[in-house]
């Protein structure tokens, strides 16, 4: 694969969990201009992702085109269009014969549609696993890379299997992000019964595959779904779910309408303490250092020996907690980060009010709202 694309956890935006198949170029164009005027491109989020149902038919010679209804422009110039907004163009396609929308999928073309999307200026690719009866996602992934890597553009390659195939166990030298869970669903604490499949809300999410964090690092990152911040949680659901992928160190794609968002999604998205915690080129997921029913805490080693720690409500009432920092010894069960808060004193900085909190000497009290976080940044003093 190409090397170097990813070194910390893609950021951008895709149609899918807001728009669903209601993708335009126009739309794509706004979100596009909206990327830069909100300051979500200052942020640090860089990619435009249309997902499914952006495709025509093949023509006669079997190359892919747009649906000339809802890109009368064409992929080219609509990708050009998100370049020269100083972004980069992300696309969709599926390993089977049909994506999950009914659309063609690349099965068997997979080298001609590289080639294409190389044509177009593609610089990111979500390549999905409907349809795929009869295939083996490892050879199937590998195929679309290498055909990715022939045709010769940089194309990050986003693995969408769900991880049905423990793709932590084979995905790093191939893609460099997998989907580890379900679809996401916009809601904090439910499973959503589609008949043959279901999708996940955020706690359901986070408590799925505890044991691959390891498997992620730069170039190479657990995908646990792209985001619904500012798809209709409450405030506090929303900052609790933003914060939870920061820690996860969670590609950063947004699913909202960032044409129109509040000014409160908009304050969570573009947040740079929290940003900084999840593109910490140390790339170190974070894990649990206390996992309850109730309540969480989630730590996440940094470069330069810092620590985020991220305490989390998973109740509807607020909840009071008392941390004694001298007690919780912070041992990375992967990785070997020990942080000893008997040895050494950290100051604290608070990453949503963005203000010191004193230092580990004495024991945290804090009152969490319900479905809320606590997320702090320790540097040694
Ligand atoms: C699958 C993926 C989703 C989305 C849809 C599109 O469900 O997991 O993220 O891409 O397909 O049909």
């Amino acid at each position: 694969k190409f090397e170097g694309l990813a070194d910390t956890p893609p950021m951008g935006w895709n149609s899918w969990n807001k728009f669903a198949c209601d993708v335009t170029e126009d739309l794509i164009k706004e979100t596009a201009d909206a990327m830069v005027s909100s300051g979500m491109k200052d942020a640090g989020y860089e990619y435009i992702v249309i997902d499914d149902c952006w495709h025509g038919e093949r023509d006669s010679l079997g190359f892919i085109q747009a649906d000339p209804a809802r890109f009368p422009s064409g992929i080219k110039a609509l990708a050009d269009y998100v370049h020269s907004k100083g972004l980069k163009f992300g696309i969709y396609s599926d390993a089977g014969w049909q994506t999950c929308g009914g659309r063609p999928g690349s099965r068997g073309r997979e080298y001609q549609d590289a080639m294409t999307y190389a044509s177009w200026g593609v610089d990111y690719l979500k390549y999905d696993w409907c349809n795929t009866e009869g295939l083996k996602a490892e050879g199937a992934y590998l195929t679309m890379r290498d055909a990715l890597y022939e045709a010769g553009r940089p194309i990050v390659l986003s693995i969408c299997e769900w991880g049905d195939n423990d793709p932590w166990d084979w995905a790093e030298p191939i893609g460099h992000l997998w989907r580890t869970t379900g679809d996401i669903y916009n809601c904090f604490d439910c499973e959503e019964d589609h008949g043959t499949w279901s999708s996940w809300g955020v706690l359901q999410i986070i408590d799925m595959h505890p044991g691959i964090r390891s498997a992620a690092g730069p170039g190479h990152w657990n995908d646990p779904d792209m985001m619904e911040v500012g798809n209709g949680m409450t405030v506090n659901e929303d900052r609790a779910h933003f914060a939870l992928w920061a820690m996860q160190a969670a590609p950063l794609i947004a699913g909202n309408d960032i044409r129109n968002m509040s000014p409160e999604t908009l304050e969570i998205l573009t947040n740079k303490d929290v940003i900084a915690i999840d593109q910490d080129t140390l790339g170190v997921q974070g894990y649990k250092h206390i996992d309850e029913e109730d309540y969480e805490v989630w730590v996440k080693p940094l470069a330069g020996g810092d620590v985020a720690i991220c305490f989390l409500n998973r109740t509807e009432e607020a909840m009071d907690i008392t941390f004694d920092w001298a007690t919780n010894k912070l041992v990375d069960p992967d990785f070997g980060h020990t942080t000893d808060f008997a040895q050494s004193r950290y100051d604290i900085y608070n990453v949503w009010t963005h203000k010191k909190a004193g230092n580990t000497k004495k024991a945290l009290k804090a009152s969490l709202p319900g479905r809320d976080v606590l997320m702090l940044r320790l540097s040694k003093k």
